[in-house]
């Protein structure tokens, strides 16, 4: 499968591909043409040579996508860590290679030279089932398209990772999970019968009930309102204040970015600046120069 995208079908908790009687509405899932956004982590320009303390990290990261005059060189020799346990964003101009990065780094694509580890696993080095389980266990995705299945509702769309992982949920955790997103009265409705808001919500509420010890997630707010958005961002900064829980998030907004302990700027498929603790204006100024 080298050099070509792993079709990010909702393996990263449940792996259609890796078991023996895969549902058949989970391998139907188009998720080929997902975007991603979500992250929080560690910038350095020099090879990351530890794990310690460090949830994700990407080592002389190369990813050139097609050949000769067609060949863009989507990430150009990233080193980046992402600690565990905090809140970091990356945030870049539009093509800069945020995306690519995450599903690198979340094992949904190969590099084309480099590693890139979760913990100390380093995923070029894992078969597909062992990078399947890997992604079940310890990885959450949210998708900027949501991928839920348009034929479960949205408690079940919510728990899905976690039964085809033949798990049952933590019933407190998922009460508070669906509290915080505000989908008490929305969970018997299938995706088509929820606005864009809300299907982003279910969406945010199936990385989250896994408990995954990292998520990424691809500008998880991108499609809600303000207050909507403000609300999943303080659960995600709690989830890491009071559990934490790592979360790498990729956004445009310098209001989200701001949630985060640290900012990674992309441009180019390099990392050229980081903030740590960021305000909006900072983030606002350090973008305008990026041309985000
Ligand atoms: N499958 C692909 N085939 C060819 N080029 C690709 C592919 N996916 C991404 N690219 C290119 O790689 C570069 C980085 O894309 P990527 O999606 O990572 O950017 P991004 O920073 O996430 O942008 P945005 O903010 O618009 O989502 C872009 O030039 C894009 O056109
Ligand atoms: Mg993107």
């Amino acid at each position: 499968m080298a050099g070509t995208s792993r079709s990010p079908t909702f393996e990263w908790c449940p792996s259609p591909a890796s078991t023996s009687s895969p549902p058949t509405l989970v391998r139907a899932l188009p998720l080929a043409t997902a975007q991603t956004r979500f992250v929080a982590f560690t910038l350095s320009t020099q090879p990351p040579t530890h794990s310690n303390g460090v949830a994700a990290r990407a080592v002389d990261a190369v990813k050139v996508y097609g050949s000769g005059d067609m060949e863009v060189r989507a990430l150009d020799g990233v080193n980046v860590e992402f600690e565990r346990g905090k809140l970091s964003a990356i945030m870049g101009p539009s093509g800069s290679g945020k995306s690519t990065l995450m599903h690198c780094m979340a094992g949904l694509d190969n590099l084309t030279s480099g590693q890139t580890f979760i913990g100390d696993s380093e995923l070029g080095l894992l078969n597909e089932r062992s990078l399947t389980l890997l992604r079940r266990r310890n990885v959450g995705f949210i998708f900027q398209a949501y991928n839920l299945i348009p034929t479960l509702n949205a408690s079940e769309n919510m728990t899905l990772p976690l039964a085809l992982g033949g798990q049952e949920p933590d019933t407190e955790w998922l009460e508070r999970v669906v509290g915080i997103v505000k989908l008490g009265d929305r969970l018997n409705h299938r995706p088509k019968e929820l606005s864009g808001g809300q299907q982003q919500r279910v969406a945010v509420a199936r990385a989250l009930v896994c408990k995954p010890e990292i998520i990424f997630a691809d500008e998880p707010t991108g499609n809600l309102d303000s207050r909507a958005g403000a609300e999943i961002l303080e659960f995600m900064r709690s989830t890491t204040d009071e559990l934490g829980q790592t979360i790498v998030l990729v956004t445009h907004d310098a209001v989200a970015a701001s949630y985060s302990d640290r900012v990674v700027f992309l441009a180019d498929g390099k990392i050229v600046d980081e903030l740590h603790n960021p305000s909006v204006e900072a983030l606002l100024d350090r973008t305008k120069t990026l041309g985000d």
